[in-house]
């Protein structure tokens, strides 16, 4: 990053416009190192830079690269419809910086979904190109056959896709649960493979992406983290890191 004036800086990090950013400043509720800042066109290096706004801690980053336990019941979309949106899970900063998923999971999907405000990390993340592998644990209505898993490896013809899917890795974990390992992120994938293999999924949850497991990281449901290089690092496959 590089110098900005204060206003500028916390107009970044999503406090919000830069009139009420210039606010806070001259109404004492901004800090750094324990000295007030009363003005608001100090110019100051954003590189490791602390604030402490209405007695909060705030590191300043240029982005962030979040990891959400998603409950369900939440939505992806930007504009939910029937349940709220993940964003109001998350600090009203994040919001206005333009924080945004990566990729979406179903309403009733639980678990690991990445958000950010780095358009080329979202836009590569999300690439098929990548070939980002994403583990699901998905329960079954019915009871899982060694039929069921060979079809999902062999690939299952889902309605509108010119070739059949398959399952980079499946495997049976009880009666009616099992892991499923998908390269691409299409529409309802899981659910309508598991529909075109003749079974139907109760309930699903995303338990990693790439090599970031979501138990790694110790969330409850609806906690997030900031994701720093080294976990980052773990999303993209060792084959294909630039
Ligand atoms: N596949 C689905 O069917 N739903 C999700 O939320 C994610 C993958």
């Amino acid at each position: 990053m590089s110098k900005l004036s204060l206003d500028r800086i916390l107009q970044s990090q999503g406090f919000g416009t830069r009139k009420y950013c210039r606010a806070l400043i001259e109404d004492g509720e901004v800090s750094i190192a324990g000295e007030v800042q009363t003005s608001y066109k100090t110019s100051l290096e954003t590189d490791g830079l602390v604030l402490d706004v209405f007695g909060e801690q705030w590191v300043v980053r240029e982005h962030v690269y979040i990891a959400l336990h998603k409950p369900a019941n939440f939505e992806c979309s930007r504009k939910p419809s029937h349940h709220p949106g993940v964003l109001t899970l998350l600090p009203e900063q994040f919001t206005w910086r333009d924080v945004q998923p990566v990729g979406r999971l179903d309403h009733d999907t639980t678990g690991m979904l990445l958000m950010s405000d780095d358009g080329p990390f979202i836009h590569a993340q999300s690439s098929p190109k990548r070939h980002i592998p994403k583990i699901y644990q998905a329960t079954t209505a019915d009871p899982v056959t060694p039929e069921l898993v060979a079809q999902l490896l062999s690939g299952v013809q889902l309605h509108d896709e010119p070739a059949p899917l398959a399952a980079q890795r499946c495997v049976q974990l009880g009666e009616r649960q099992l892991e499923i390992v998908l390269e691409q992120g299409k529409y309802h994938q899981v659910k309508r493979m598991l529909a075109a293999a003749g079974n139907h999924c109760a309930a699903l949850h995303r338990a990693a992406i790439g090599g970031l497991t979501l138990d790694s990281l110790g969330l409850a449901e609806g906690e997030w983290c900031y994701l720093e290089k080294e976990q980052l690092a773990l999303l993209v496959p060792a084959e294909a890191q630039p």
